[in-house]
């Protein structure tokens, strides 16, 4: 297996680590978790960003990307859900014009923004497309972070069916097959806390089109849990 934390190399992503470490990016990155916490969505600050970032290198990595490529998506990656800061609802659409204007700001050519925003801004499911490779990479990383830790409610009696699921996966892996024809996202489910079904009644859509994202990149998508080949 690659070294899944490439993202950490500087000389190969100078965007991405100039970005990070953009003080007005991060203020609206904390902020935008404010909001999904006090509508008692999960988390979706630098822990939920930092996975997506990293399962968006390794995906193209894997797929074996230029570094360029890998730069403008780790940055979509590590802006992606900035939008939440305007609204939940069409996130994807003002992250991607908020995107577009950070970015413009720094200096970062024309020719560099429009892949990144075009990716934020197709990154939910709903209306977004896997439209590129970075979009495609985007949405599978995104849909499949599903975890306990982003469960940002304190009280388990006020758990609502996504508290439940994502409370209930004790572990979540994506790994691309060594021939790279497939792409596999393996949860393991504590059914105590929630049943499968339930995943399945709030991310259809999602692993759909994490199928559909896919097969952009070639892959076939396969959804196992608990040992069971779901998709
Ligand atoms: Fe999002
Ligand atoms: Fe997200």
């Amino acid at each position: 297996m690659m070294d899944k934390n490439i993202q950490n190399d500087t000389d190969r992503f100078p965007l991405f680590h100039r970005m990070k470490n953009n003080h007005e990016i991060n203020v609206y990155i904390k902020e935008q978790n404010r909001s999904m916490d006090a509508i008692g969505y999960t988390e979706h600050s630098f822990a939920h960003i930092g996975v997506v970032t990293e399962r968006v290198g390794y995906i193209l990595d894997t797929l074996g990307m230029d570094d360029h490529t890998i730069d403008l998506a780790l940055t979509a990656a590590w802006m992606h859900d900035i939008g939440n800061i305007v609204n939940r609802e069409n996130h994807s659409q003002s992250g991607a014009l908020m995107a577009f204007y950070l970015l413009d700001k720094m200096g970062v050519p024309a020719e560099d923004i429009a892949p990144i925003i075009r990716a934020i801004g197709n990154h939910d499911e709903g209306n977004g497309m896997p439209v590129s490779s970075i979009a495609a990479a985007l949405i599978i990383a995104d849909k499949s972070d599903v975890r306990r830790s982003r469960v940002q409610c304190d009280d388990i009696g006020k758990y609502d069916i996504h508290d439940r699921v994502n409370y209930s996966v004790t572990s979540s892996r994506l790994k691309i097959n060594q021939g790279h024809t497939a792409i596999k996202l393996k949860l393991e489910i504590n059914t105590r806390f929630s049943e499968i079904g339930e995943y399945f009644e709030i991310f259809m859509e999602r692993m759909l089109l994490c199928r559909k994202a896919a097969e952009f990149l070639n892959l076939e998508f396969h959804l196992i849990i608990n040992e069971q080949t779901m998709m």
